[in-house]
């Protein structure tokens, strides 16, 4: 496995790798859901990359930048177990330079749910992506289901400016107990650890409605909030039933949906979602 830290390195590394390559862009302090990331690119590509940054870029002035979780010699370790090809840590000042001020953003997509709550961060995770992307020239690029807004805007960047890459967006990795896997799990105090799986419930109380065949999307919002207004611990920011690849919030659904909520337990901002109604 090759650790890299600036981009000339990365592009001489990368050119000597040929064959199909895959990428798992990630935020580091790795957990199985990005494991299951780069198991998946192995399966499908000759080579893997990864890339370990914590984009200032797309945190608000406000948010965790300074204390999001970083643990880079045991990511290193996991990675190397998996017999990555290559990683890039690459250093602030490398990602953006002095002078840096080209900024990528998706519009429609990125507006509602994250786009509404986190202002910029959207915009900040496009910006980097492209970067990423034409960093690596990978010829797939891996995501978790988990961001599911996220995975919208990429591939519409995808699509807009025509990188010659597919996206492939992989299922959500969750705790025995339902909790979606994240980064930020570990800011959870043991009764709010308890008290996150209300995300879950939630969301498994509107998919019993749906598969019940409710179609009202109200029904299946207020089903969510029903359960979140049942633990104490939960701030709930939005509960959303909307079009899976436009975001747009629905009144009824025809076909498929996406589920999707954000709620805060204590100082730790969750989101999880189901898409449902896909053949
Ligand atoms: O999902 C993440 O970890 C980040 O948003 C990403 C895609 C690595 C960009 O910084």
């Amino acid at each position: 496995m090759q650790v890299v830290t600036t981009l000339a390195e990365l592009r001489a590394a990368r050119a000597a790798l040929t064959g199909t390559f895959g990428l798992v862009p990630t935020m580091g302090y790795l957990h199985a859901g990005h494991l299951s990331l780069v198991r998946r690119a192995q399966a499908e590509c000759a080579h893997v990359g990864v890339s370990i940054y914590v984009n200032p870029i797309q945190f608000g002035p406000h948010e965790d930048l300074a204390r999001y979780p970083r643990d880079l010699p045991r990511d290193l370790a996991l990675l190397q177990d998996l017999k990555v090809d290559l990683v890039w840590t690459p250093t602030d000042a490398e990602m953006y330079p002095p002078r840096f001020q080209t900024h990528v953003t998706v519009e429609r997509v990125s507006q509602p749910l994250e786009g509404a709550r986190r202002p910029g961060h959207l915009r900040g995770v496009a910006t980097v992506v492209a970067k990423l992307f034409n960093a690596f020239t990978p010829d797939k690029a891996y995501f978790g289901q988990k961001d599911a807004q996220q995975a919208a805007v990429i591939r519409q960047m995808v699509a807009d400016l025509n990188f010659p890459l597919e996206v492939v967006v992989c299922p959500t990795v969750r705790e025995p107990d339902g909790l979606a896997m994240s980064s930020r799990n570990v800011y959870l105090s043991p009764t709010e650890r308890q008290a996150a799986t209300v995300l879950y419930r939630a969301l498994c109380a509107a998919q019993a409605r749906f598969d019940a065949g409710e179609r009202d999307a109200t029904k299946l919002r207020a089903a969510m909030s029903e359960v979140l207004a049942a633990e104490p611990l939960a701030h709930v920011e939005y509960v959303s039933a909307a079009d899976p690849d436009t975001l747009d919030e629905l009144e009824r659904v025809e076909t498929r949906v996406l589920l999707s909520l954000a709620v805060r337990i204590g100082a730790t901002r969750l989101i999880d979602n189901f898409r449902l109604g896909d053949a």
